[in-house]
């Protein structure tokens, strides 16, 4: 990470809600870091960097007991507070006081837990109904992927690949056209709006294909939202979603991909809508690991592009404004 990069600004989701509980550690990577993530029994969540300030031991090789972490190579004691309170090799000696876990900052939101390594934090990527509906959300599992957090968001903002990788689900030769949408750019968010694609199975419920429209909101450099709208006019008869995906970067070229969907119609079936969503990332992975360079090549001149990667021409140069040089690369970083 460059000096200047404001990556460390902002949060990124390292668990669901349910996956921690009372007394329960959850090690995990970020940013070219090995952290922890650890609730106390009294309900609270902390996050330290999980290397022992001793020797430099994982800490998560030791035990937690819902109050301290126990480093497993010499068994020293930390509070949840991320102090070190008891040192075996001297019983009767208490720690020096700046003997500590460094800490990142913490919070819930949208059914995740996030964590901000900064000490300057942006907001949430604003995430339409994440919030509201906790009935009608499903919570993914977290997938792995040998790629850029920013070549995933790319891909999501991809309309072109649809009849190629989700052939006979989100697109089907000979309905290969992308039209014309629009892009609008501000420092806080940037959006696509209008994004009309033929579909033949446009969602769990769909009755057949049909002209689908979507939006897509980007107020996050590795979080997107996209929002089917509804249009039963235009012939398409599956109900409305929002889908919230945010990639983690382990390093610059790792991420774990987090996503939820928030279901418009009260009736749907979220298990199908899990399903789906589930199906549609897995044909994503192969082609997006497969990709070279595995960085996002913001440098216009180093691919090739067609009038229909607008948007994502448009994403490449809004990281550069951000501030956003991690997971990217150009001609002069090499
Ligand atoms: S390395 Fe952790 S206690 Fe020594
Ligand atoms: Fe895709």
């Amino acid at each position: 990470m460059t000096e200047t990069d404001r990556i460390g600004d902002e949060w990124f989701p390292v668990a669901r809600a349910a996956d921690i509980a009372a007394g329960r550690w959850l090690p995990f990577g970020l940013l070219d870091e090995r952290w922890v993530l650890a609730c106390d029994n009294s309900g609270r969540v902390e996050a330290f960097v999980d290397t022992c300030p001793h020797r430099g031991a994982q800490i998560t090789l030791g035990d937690f007991d819902g109050e301290r972490l126990r480093c497993g190579y010499h068994g020293w004691q930390f509070d949840i507070d991320g102090r070190c309170v008891h040192q075996p090799a001297h019983p009767g000696r208490r720690p020096p006081a700046g003997v500590q876990l460094k800490r990142a900052l913490v919070r819930a939101g949208y059914g995740f837990w996030w964590i901000c390594t900064g000490d300057q934090p942006r907001d949430l990527p604003v995430a339409p109904d994440h919030d509201a509906y906790p009935e009608r959300t499903v919570w993914l599992d977290p997938v792995r992927v040998a790629s850029s957090a920013p070549r995933i968001i790319e891909n999501f903002l991809d309309l072109a690949h649809f009849p190629f990788v989700h052939t006979g689900y989100l697109g089907q030769e000979p309905h290969t056209e992308v039209a014309r949408y629009g892009i609008e750019t501000s420092e806080a968010e940037l959006r696509l709006t209008d994004c009309v694609f033929w579909q033949p199975n446009p969602g769990p419920a769909a009755a057949g294909g049909g002209p689908v429209r979507y939006r897509y909101s980007v107020s996050h450099p590795y979080a997107a939202t996209l929002t089917k709208v509804p249009s039963t006019s235009e012939g398409d008869p599956a109900g409305g979603f929002t889908i919230l995906i945010v990639a983690s970067p382990v390093t610059e070229t790792e991420c774990v991909v987090w996503r939820s969907t928030v279901v418009h119609d009260t009736g749907a079936d979220l298990d199908a809508q899990q399903a789906f969503n589930d199906l549609i990332f897995s044909q994503d992975i192969d082609v997006v690991e497969s990709q070279r360079p595995r960085r996002l090549p913001v440098d216009p001149r180093m691919e090739s592009h067609q009038p229909a990667d607008a948007g994502s021409l448009a994403y490449r140069k809004w990281l550069g404004a951000r501030g956003i040089r991690y997971g990217t690369i150009s001609t002069e970083r090499g």
